[in-house]
């Protein structure tokens, strides 16, 4: 049974006691708003990736892959309005020297201590101007405006910017999607709550090109499509929905935006933003670049620039929503645990084998079993401490499944498997063992729904 407050400070902590997340540089101070995944955040990142890809590209034809450069031509962010949009409202205070978003000054918190919203302490706040939040660097030896290049502040321009090269090898036509997971960059002014809002982080985006007319279906279809696929890999219900964007909240793109939004111990937050960007962004791109980037549709004789859907979701962000919701302590007070209920393919760890001795020959029969099944998931071996402490440290883990040998193993070729949640043990067949943990740990069905209509 749950009986757990999830505070940030404990999903820190066990971040940084178990390996999940780092402070990037900390040994040297740290460096503000960046981080390290360690080997168990490298291994749970991935598998959210490795979800995402999987229902996004793999298991859809009309979707492909792409992986572009970070850095682009500076013309990109001409055409796509950063250069002249992408900024938030800055204040600073005159007497602290602290720089905040003039449009979240609810919130934020003056750095001197004991520390007070801005302009509540004697400090006059200046007048809001807006900050660009692209990071800016220089290309090649001469540090001048002439060499001024961008890290991309989202991934989805390198799509847009590629749409004929795909289309031309690819065959597709719309509805198609292109996808793509990379590193964003943003000069956030004010980055924090661990890795909620950082400056380096990734990005999960598919632009859905459509055609015109037939963009509201599947706006409406993806909005559906990517809120289940939280709930199809454990996310509670009750801490996710979808929020609409009020007019003036939507980006100068866009002609309709809806939030995921994850319930996170800071509040309601956005987890991934659905957006109808319409032809926006390659109607822009073909004015700045000279390039015709519309579609010729053979069939019916015509040509259009599509619309664009585009569901776009932070790797990180969704990472820290996976740690949150899983997070759980049970028991009673004098045997309490930790445990990371993560679904099974996210984990990353999917079985422990522990030998129940250091000797008999039962860690040589668990080394066979970790070749068994590191064959098709990711093991883990641990033969020190008693075996209780053995399952709670892989509870921390998130480690749906947990093996012991025993004395019993060497005489009928059998183990206990554990189960991570209900600690429940069974008895099982090596010879079935790797079938029932493949199992045990597989991913969710697809979505089942391949369009608006079915
Ligand atoms: N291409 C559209 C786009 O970039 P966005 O709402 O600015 O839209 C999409 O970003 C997602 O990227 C967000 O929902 C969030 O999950 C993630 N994201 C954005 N800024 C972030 C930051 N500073 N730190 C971590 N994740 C961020």
């Amino acid at each position: 049974m749950s009986n757990s407050v999830v505070t940030m400070d404990k999903i820190v902590n066990l971040c940084k006691r178990r390996g999940f997340v780092f402070q990037s540089s900390e040994i040297y101070g740290g460096l503000i708003s960046c981080y390290d995944y360690g080997p168990l955040g490298v291994e749970l990142k991935r598998n959210v990736k490795e979800a995402w890809w999987r229902d996004t590209v793999s298991s859809r034809a009309d979707i492909v892959g792409l992986d572009c450069s970070i850095l682009m031509h500076p013309k990109v962010w001409e055409a796509s309005g950063h250069l002249t949009n992408f900024s938030d409202p800055m204040v600073d205070c005159k007497l602290c020297k602290g720089r905040f978003r003039a449009d979240q000054l609810e919130q934020a918190r003056c750095p001197k201590k004991p520390s007070k919203r801005p302009g509540e302490c004697e400090g006059e706040l200046t007048e809001a101007r807006a900050f660009n939040l692209m990071f800016k660097t220089h290309m090649g030896p001469v540090e001048d405006t002439a060499a001024a290049v961008y890290l991309r502040p989202e991934t989805a321009q390198g799509i847009f910017v590629n749409f004929s090269n795909v289309v031309n090898t690819s065959r597709n036509k719309p509805p198609f999607g292109i996808a793509q997971i990379g590193k964003s960059f943003r000069n956030e002014i004010t980055p924090g709550n661990f890795l909620f809002r950082t400056r380096e982080f990734e990005q999960m985006e598919l632009e859905y090109f459509v055609k015109p007319g037939e963009d509201d279906a599947w706006y409406e279809y993806w909005q559906q499509r990517r809120l289940q696929w939280y709930l199809d890999y454990g996310i509670d219900p009750a801490k996710l929905t979808l929020r609409a964007h009020d007019e003036d909240e939507l980006a100068h793109y866009a002609k309709g935006c809806c939030d995921v939004e994850y319930e996170f111990p800071i509040g309601w937050q956005e987890l991934e933003g659905i957006a109808n960007r319409t032809d926006f962004d390659l109607k822009q791109h073909i004015e700045h670049s000279g390039k015709d980037l519309s579609f010729f549709d053979e069939q019916d004789k015509e040509r259009y620039v599509p619309y664009v859907i585009e569901p776009s979701a932070g790797a990180d962000r969704a990472t820290l929503a996976f740690l949150v919701d899983a997070y759980d302590e049970d028991g009673p007070e004098n045997d309490r645990r930790t445990v990371l209920r993560l679904h099974p393919s996210l984990a990353p760890i999917k079985v422990a084998v522990f030998p129940l001795m250091r000797k008999g020959g039962l860690p040589e029969k668990a080394q066979e079993l970790i070749a068994l099944l590191g064959s098709r998931v990711a093991v883990d071996y641990d033969q020190s401490g008693s075996i209780g402490r053995r399952y709670r440290r892989q509870d921390e883990a998130g480690t749906p499944l947990g093996v012991t040998v025993d004395y019993q193993t060497l005489e009928d070729e059998t183990v206990t498997l554990r189960d991570r949640d209900t600690m429940e043990q069974e008895r099982v067949a090596i010879s079935e063992l790797l079938d029932v943990v493949v199992e045990k740990t597989a991913p969710p069905p697809p979505y089942p729904k391949l369009s608006p209509g079915g």
